[in-house]
């Protein structure tokens, strides 16, 4: 933002960020008013609009106008208002559920409690909710729904470039761990089918899972199993995904949970890490704050620098063979168990060596 004169306006630039606020609230309550996809049907008036979506017309009208202000929707000279290309994006099967989910209550309100987590290191979400994220979701199901959309609908870009960014030509068995509902299993199936998977989650996930494999005739191919990554992870798999998995936990959880993958792999297989890439160049960046998110959601949970992955992989037994860019917040990291008696395994160069 520049004054004419080419320099920074401080005070635009900064109320224009605390306006974040009212950008996030209004994109999240016209996603879960299901504006986006009224409008996908076809441009309306704003009485029409707000017959459809039961809404107070001038109240309407006013959240219309700062969405047309960030150049979602647009009024058209005959007076109806018309969908653009980035609004198109806030539609359900888009990020419409991510959307819904950032500015509920679940999203929403441990985030007012930023700076005591920035204090303490600790979960604004446990303290506000009283239970850690994943035990207050296995206990309220309907947020959890609200939680597992908006994962799915964050992730399904991610899925989608790992099964064009990876050759699973030579996988036979995938085991996606904390998988979620099985989004990524189900593209990994569709694209390789030669293929079979299973996902490893806690109780409620498996259940929705099992439907979802079901009614993509995936059953015969796909399974999901209940259980704790901290305690078990089933052997007889040549790759084990973990996607948005090990910023949740701290340094000693997560490489418990990489260890435990790498032996279930065996020797010849690969343990497939997706995680976003923390910089420090000062630049803008969505890995950043997620691991904001990941404070005030988990705590000690966080994302990583390259060195820190590097550690971690390290101390999991764990050596990284290729590394490449997926989406905004997530970068694959092929490893497999390092293996002394490998030849090979000193002439890798790593591939997260600036
Ligand atoms: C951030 S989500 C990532 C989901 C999915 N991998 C993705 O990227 O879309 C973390 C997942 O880990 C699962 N999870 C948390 N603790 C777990 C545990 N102890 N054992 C198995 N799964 C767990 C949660 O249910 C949740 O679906």
């Amino acid at each position: 933002m520049t004054d004419g004169a080419g320099s920074i306006d401080p005070a635009r630039h900064v109320l224009s960020l605390l306006a974040g606020k009212w950008l996030t609230a209004a994109i999240s309550a016209a996603a879960s008013l299901g504006l986006p996809d009224a409008l996908a049907r076809g441009p309306k008036s704003l009485d029409a609009l707000a017959r459809e979506l039961a809404c107070d017309p001038s109240a309407l009208a006013r959240l219309l106008r700062v969405l047309a202000g960030e150049a979602l929707v647009r009024e058209r000279a005959d007076g109806e208002f018309e969908l653009l290309e980035a609004g198109r994006l806030l539609r359900r099967e888009a990020l419409g559920r991510l959307a819904c989910y950032v500015g509920s209550p679940l999203g929403w309100d441990a985030w007012s409690e930023l700076a005591w987590s920035v204090r303490t290191g600790e979960s604004a979400f446990a303290k506000r909710h009283g239970a850690p994220l994943f035990e207050f979701l296995d206990r309220n199901p309907a947020e959890a729904t609200l939680y597992n959309e908006a994962i799915d609908a964050f992730a399904q870009r991610e899925a989608v470039a790992l099964a064009d960014a990876y050759d699973f030509g030579a996988a036979r068995r995938v085991l996606d761990v904390g998988g979620g509902r099985g989004g990524l299993l189900q593209t990994l199936l569709a694209r390789f089918p030669h293929l079979e998977g299973r996902l490893l989650e806690r109780p409620a996930a498996v259940r929705e899972a099992r439907e979802a494999f079901a009614r993509a005739g995936l059953a015969a191919r796909c399974e999901a199993q209940v259980g704790d990554f901290f305690e078990a992870i089933p052997s007889g798999f040549d790759h084990c995904v973990l996607k948005h998995i090990v910023h949740s936990w701290d340094d000693d959880q997560a490489t418990a949970i990489l260890a435990r993958c790498a032996r279930a792999v065996g020797p010849e297989g690969r343990v497939l890490v997706i995680e976003g890439l923390l910089v420090r160049d000062g630049r803008r960046s969505l890995t950043n704050m997620l691991d904001l998110e990941m404070l005030v959601l988990c705590g000690p949970g966080h994302e990583r620098t390259k060195p820190e992955l590097r550690r971690l992989f390290a101390a999991a037994e764990l050596e990284l063979v290729d590394s490449q860019p997926l989406s905004e917040t997530g970068r694959l990291f092929v490893t497999r168990p390092r293996g002394d008696a490998r030849d090979d395994a000193r002439t890798i160069p790593d591939p997260l060596r600036a």
